[in-house]
């Protein structure tokens, strides 16, 4: 009878180590994948034009969660969240194949925002820009 509590008593502990464990290698994780929350970030932000090279992606915080700004091989410039929209990872530019992917569930985005593969439900949210005097204004 006391060798059954004792048992019970260390299946207890090892149950709980083990869940402790699980929760502190989980943690880092699960707080890169997630989308940035709160105050950091600027509602408005100017970044130079000249910054950014035709194919080339820069992200930034904006209004508290990540985005990204793109120039587009043709020249143009895009501004989107970098939110995915399915499960709130952060998406990573492929400079590549010029389009995004979401390194969760493989989601694909094009670099208008539009899903080009996987569970994404919807496209990247696009941000307005403006370009005067050789500055991005985004927001
Ligand atoms: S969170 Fe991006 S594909 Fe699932």
């Amino acid at each position: 009878m006391e060798n059954e509590g004792r048992r019970k008593f260390l299946g207890v502990c090892v149950a709980g180590a083990t869940a402790a464990a699980a929760v502190a290698a989980g943690y880092p994780v699960f707080r890169y994948l997630a989308p940035r929350t709160g105050q950091g970030g600027a509602a408005k932000l100017v970044i130079p034009a000249g910054e950014l090279k035709e194919g080339d992606a820069k992200f930034f915080e904006f209004a508290g969660s990540s985005a990204v700004l793109i120039k587009t091989k043709t020249g143009e410039l895009v501004a989107l969240s970098a939110v995915c929209t399915h499960l709130g990872c952060i998406v990573q530019w492929v400079k590549e194949k010029q389009q995004f992917l979401c390194p969760c569930h493989g989601g694909q985005f094009s670099t208008d925002g539009s899903v080009l593969g996987g569970p994404p439900p919807r496209p990247l949210a696009k941000i307005p820009l403006t370009v005067t005097e050789g500055n991005i204004t985004i927001g």
